[in-house]
């Protein structure tokens, strides 16, 4: 875990943020809270449930966070809860992370034409529907206007071998958001799909060949790195800041340039 280095400055002071998806150190979510954290936001963060619990408590604790909670979409009323929380403790809310999804390991690893429809609906709903749910959630607590960010990925414009099923439920979610960027737009309210480049995640283990994707976008990208998770936690930071304040509803590319290869 690096060590947070507080700056004169912090673009982000007095921002409240609550931040979905942190599995471990390696999460993109984690990666979110602490460039949030390091430009001066206070934290509110979830883990999905008791196992998970050890693994991300301490690293809320690392983050300051005022609030740690349990929320899986999937169990009624755990949403809320959360949002419940988020209303005692701070009256309002700022930036909005969402960077989780799910589909069953089996619809995953077979291609689109096999995946069932059970696995398809979850995938959408834990995917693309929480954070509909989460935005409903939210925009009444962001009365000074606010940031949502929801984690995409290249494979929902394009063919990506192996996202199978995710390609469609990514397509969703970034047309989520753009819709959501227009009805919120008039209360201030900014919503951007982020399509971050491959990051070695707990989540990224259940793709068949990840490392294959990792070994190309190395080689495609202009930069010639892989991004971390420091990069889309920056990149959404800024998008958080008033220096972003006309900017909604398009998707940011943290992928070192791929995205613009032929
Ligand atoms: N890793 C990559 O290469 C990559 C690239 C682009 C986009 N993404 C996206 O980034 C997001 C975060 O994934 P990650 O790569 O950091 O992996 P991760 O495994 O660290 O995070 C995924 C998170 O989703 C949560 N989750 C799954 N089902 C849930 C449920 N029912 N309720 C609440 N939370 C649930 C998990 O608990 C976990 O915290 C995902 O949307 C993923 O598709 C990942």
């Amino acid at each position: 875990m690096k060590p947070l280095t507080p700056l004169a400055n912090p673009v982000l002071a007095g921002k409240k943020a609550l931040v979905v998806g942190i599995a471990n150190e390696y999460s993109i979510a984690y990666g979110c809270a602490s460039a949030f954290r390091r430009l001066g936001a206070e934290l509110g963060v979830t883990y999905l449930n008791a196992k998970a619990k050890p693994f991300v408590e301490p690293l809320a604790k690392a983050l300051d966070a005022s609030l740690c909670l349990p929320l899986n979409v999937e169990q009624a009323g755990e949403l809320e809860a959360v949002f419940d929380a988020v209303r005692q403790t701070w009256g309002r809310l700022d930036i909005l992370v969402h960077s989780i999804a799910f589909a069953p390991m089996e619809d995953l690893q077979g291609g689109l034409l096999d995946c069932s429809a059970e696995g398809f609906k979850r995938a959408m709903d834990v995917s693309v529907h929480s954070f509909v749910r989460m935005a409903k959630l939210a925009a009444p607590l962001m009365s000074d206007g606010g940031t949502m960010f929801a984690m995409s990925y290249h494979g929902a414009t394009k063919v990506v071998p192996n996202y199978n099923v995710m390609g469609p439920v990514k397509a969703a979610l970034e047309a989520a958001c753009r819709y959501l960027a227009y009805e919120l737009g008039p209360q201030g309210i900014r919503v951007h799909p982020i399509s971050p480049g491959p990051l070695k995640t707990r989540a990224a283990s259940g793709l068949k060949d990840f490392d294959l994707l990792l070994n190309e976008a190395v080689n495609r990208a202009p930069v010639g790195e892989l991004v971390d998770i420091d990069d889309v936690g920056f990149a959404c930071a800024y998008l958080a800041t008033p220096y972003a304040r006309r900017l909604t509803g398009q998707t940011l590319y943290v992928d070192g340039g791929v995205n613009i290869m032929a």
